[in-house]
């Protein structure tokens, strides 16, 4: 279903990053896969080409008019041999128009946009722990695949309130991923924060700490506690910043986050960065 397109280059996120185009994009399907939240199925062979993992796409979620007047950033959830699917969770008046989208209808799709994850630091044998915190498990779904496929393991850390917002946990199961479970309420696997499971992990025995890495999306305060995390387990982490997005291009200056080297753009200059990259709060 993820398969790449013929000749991906599959670390191309960064070197791709300027191929940006606006294209005219045949939604296949859109439907709800769990409680508000849904999957696009876009017919859309440019960003098949062109997009890696961790990128996103701006999209303008109405075919006509004016309102909402911004274009969305939706991260990119897999990447297939003709198209993208894209993940999201209905929150709002833009999220839940595009639920209301229709297959056959046409969107208009900014992207590919920002860098995505670098794999050039991985080796084959590095155990790769993704953690999402909601629905930060869109642009680590297809990571994962990849991941996989290339031959490393890889354990899914997937954070929510509740069950019934846990997303792709089977499919990431069926992939090949070791799936772990935290939920605040305890109405599915253990009763924390996501990031206590991942501190347990990463002190365990089954994690070679000289020889992993952690990639992570999801909310701020998630990313925060799991940069600490990191440190402390001395494992490198590339986090997936969340932001308010109006340009996505770095045009506007307004999704800027501040760095240990100043203020960075998320759009551009992200939205994956280090996390010890990142000033978190104090
Ligand atoms: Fe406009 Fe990043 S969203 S500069």
């Amino acid at each position: 279903m993820e398969a790449q397109g013929k000749g991906h280059d599959r670390s191309r996120g960064r070197k791709d990053s300027m191929k940006k185009q606006i294209v005219k994009a045949k939604i296949v399907s859109n439907g709800e896969v769990e409680k508000d939240h849904f999957v696009i199925d876009l017919d859309a062979p440019y960003l098949a080409e062109h997009a890696a993992r961790g990128q996103f796409v701006n999209v303008r979620v109405r075919s006509e008019g004016t309102d909402p007047l911004l274009r969305i950033p939706l991260g990119i959830h897999a990447v297939h041999e003709g198209g993208v699917k894209l993940l999201y969770k209905v929150v709002g008046e833009a999220t839940r128009i595009l639920s209301k989208r229709r297959s056959g209808e046409v969107l208009d799709v900014l992207g590919p946009l920002g860098n995505g994850f670098d794999l050039d630091v991985l080796k084959k044998t590095t155990q790769a722990i993704l953690v999402a915190g909601g629905h930060g498990v869109a642009p680590l779904y297809g990571l994962a695949d990849e991941l996989i496929k290339r031959g490393n393991p890889v354990d899914f850390f997937i954070g929510a309130s509740s069950e019934d917002l846990i997303v792709c946990d089977s499919e990431l199961a069926g992939m090949g991923a070791r799936v772990h479970i935290a939920t605040e309420d305890g109405s599915a696997g253990s009763k924390c924060y996501v990031t206590e499971i991942l501190a347990r992990h990463c002190a365990g025995d089954t994690c070679n700490a000289g020889d992993a890495y952690i990639f992570a999306c999801g909310p701020r305060p998630m990313l925060s506690a799991l940069a600490g995390c990191s440190r402390d387990a001395g494992i490198p982490a590339q986090v997936s910043l969340d932001a308010y997005m109006a340009c996505g291009t770095g045009a506007c200056l307004g999704c800027a986050v501040e760095t240990k080297s100043g203020y960075k753009l998320v759009c551009k200059d992200g939205p994956v960065f280090s996390s010890d990259e990142i000033v978190w709060e104090k």
